[in-house]
C-alpha cells in the first residue's frame, strides 16, 4: 500500500473546514467583530458542497447510487457545480437542469465537469423557473433507471449537512463571544440545519436571516430581483422550525453588490451576491454589541463567479445600479437597514403541497431511507 500521510484520498475529502475570517477593516473597533466563514474554500467553490456531498454520501451508503448512476438535479448554480464536481470524481453522470439565468460562467463550469445540461424556459406561476425546473428533474428520474434526486429542496438532508457539519465547525472556530449568526436563504439549508444546532448547542446566538427583496420566503410578493443563490417563492420545508429564527432582514440587489464590491477592495476578499446580502446585515448587527462580542456570515461562494455582472461596472450602470466601492456608503446605508420580521412565524409561507405536486420523491417525508427513491 503507497503511503501518502499528507494526501486526501479523492478531491471530496476535501470539502469543509473552511476558513473564519475577521473582517477588520470594514468593522472598525466600535462595535462587535464581524467574522465571515469563506464557504469559497470548498473544491467546488461554494457551501453547496456540503449538502452535495452529504447527500450524495448518504445514497452511496444507502444503495440509492451505484456505479455508473446518473444524479439529476435542478439548479441554477452553485448546488448543480457542486454536483458535477463530485459526480466526476465519483464516476457518475450528472444531469443539471438550468433556466434562461443561469450565468454563462456558471454553465461553462457545469461542462467543464462534464456535466449535461438541460434549459428550461418555461416560467411558473410565482414567474420563476424554479417549479418547471424542480418538475422535469423528477419526471427524468422516473425515466432513467438507476437515478438518483438529490433534491435540493425538498430532502432534508440539506438541512442536516448543515447541522452536522457548517454548524458545528463555526461554533468552534467563534467560541464563547459570537452574539449572532447572519444566513441567506434560499433552499433553507443553512438557516434550517444550522438553526436547529444553535438552539439545541448555543441558544444565546441570535439567528438572523438574510433574503432578497422579490423573494417571497418569509411571505410578500414575488417580484424580479438580481441577488443569485437567495429567495424563493415560499418557505422551504428546510426551515423545519421558524422560532429558531430570530429576525429576518430584506436588502436590495444594490446594497448587497455595493457590500461585495467593498469587501473586495477593502479586505481583499471576492464573494458573491449573497455574501453580500448577508454582510450588509452582519454590520448592521454588529453595532448593537460591544467589540468583546462577535456577529458571524456564512460567505456562501466566489466573486469569481461573478466577473461578469456584480464586478462589472458597465453591467451594473446598465441596469440603473451604482458601481460605487466606498466604505463610507457602505455604512450609510447599513445603518438605514431595519428588520423585515421579528417574528418569522407570522410571516411563514408554508406550501406543504407543493413537494407532491412537484411530484418530489421526498414528498411523503420519507427521505433517504425506504423506497422513496428508486
Ligand atoms: C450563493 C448562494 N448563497 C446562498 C444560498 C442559500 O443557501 P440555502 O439553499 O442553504 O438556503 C445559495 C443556495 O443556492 C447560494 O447558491
Amino acid at each position: 500500500m503507497l503511503d501518502l500521510p499528507g494526501c486526501v484520498d479523492d478531491v471530496v475529502g476535501t470539502i469543509g473546514g473552511s476558513p473564519l475570517v475577521g473582517l477588520r477593516r470594514l468593522a472598525g473597533t466600535h462595535g462587535a467583530a464581524v467574522l465571515a466563514k469563506l464557504e469559497r474554500c470548498n473544491p467546488g467553490g461554494s457551501v453547496k458542497d456540503r449538502p452535495a456531498w452529504y447527500i450524495v454520501r448518504r445514497a452511496e451508503q444507502n444503495g440509492l447510487l451505484s456505479p455508473g448512476g446518473t444524479i439529476i438535479e435542478s439548479s441554477s448554480g452553485n448546488f448543480g457545480i457542486s454536483l458535477a464536481m463530485i459526480g466526476a470524481a465519483r464516476g457518475y453522470r450528472v444531469i443539471v437542469i438550468v433556466d434562461p439565468k443561469t450565468t454563462a460562467a456558471n454553465l461553462a463550469m457545469l461542462r467543464a465537469f462534464g456535466a449535461e445540461v438541460i434549459v428550461v424556459d418555461e416560467q411558473d406561476d410565482t414567474g420563476s423557473y424554479h417549479k418547471t425546473r424542480i418538475l422535469l428533474a423528477n419526471r427524468l428520474h422516473r425515466e432513467i433507471p438507476g437515478s438518483f434526486r438529490p433534491d435540493q429542496c425538498f430532502n432534508p438532508l440539506n438541512a442536516q449537512a448543515h447541522y452536522a457539519g457548517t454548524a458545528v465547525e463555526l461554533i468552534a472556530q467563534a467560541g464563547s463571544g459570537l452574539a449572532a449568526v447572519v444566513l441567506t436563504v434560499s433552499t433553507g439549508g443553512q438557516l434550517g440545519g444550522m438553526s436547529r444546532y444553535l438552539a439545541e448547542h448555543a441558544p444565546h446566538v441570535r439567528v438572523v436571516a438574510a433574503d432578497a427583496y422579490g423573494s417571497a420566503i418569509f411571505g410578500d410578493l414575488s417580484h424580479a430581483y438580481l441577488i443569485p443563490g437567495v429567495g424563493l417563492g415560499w418557505t422551504p420545508s428546510n426551515i423545519d422550525d421558524l422560532s429558531r429564527v430570530d429576525s429576518i432582514f430584506k436588502v436590495s440587489d444594490e446594497d448587497a453588490f455595493l457590500a461585495c464590491r467593498v469587501l473586495a477592495r477593502h479586505e481583499g476578499i471576492l464573494v458573491g451576491g449573497s455574501t453580500g446580502a448577508a454582510l450588509c446585515v452582519a454590520l448592521h448587527l454588529a453595532q448593537q454589541y460591544g467589540p468583546d462580542r462577535a456577529v458571524a456570515l456564512l460567505a456562501a461562494d466566489s466573486g469569481e463567479r461573478y466577473l461578469q455582472t456584480i464586478f462589472d461596472d458597465g453591467w451594473l450602470t446598465e441596469r440603473g445600479l451604482s458601481a460605487d466601492t466606498s466604505m463610507a456608503e457602505l455604512h450609510r446605508r447599513v445603518d438605514r437597514l431595519t428588520p423585515y420580521s421579528v417574528c418569522p412565524l407570522e410571516t411563514a409561507n408554508y406550501r406543504p403541497e407543493l413537494a407532491g405536486e412537484l411530484e418530489s420523491p421526498y414528498a411523503a417525508g420519507l427521505a433517504v431511507s425506504g423506497g422513496t427513491q428508486r
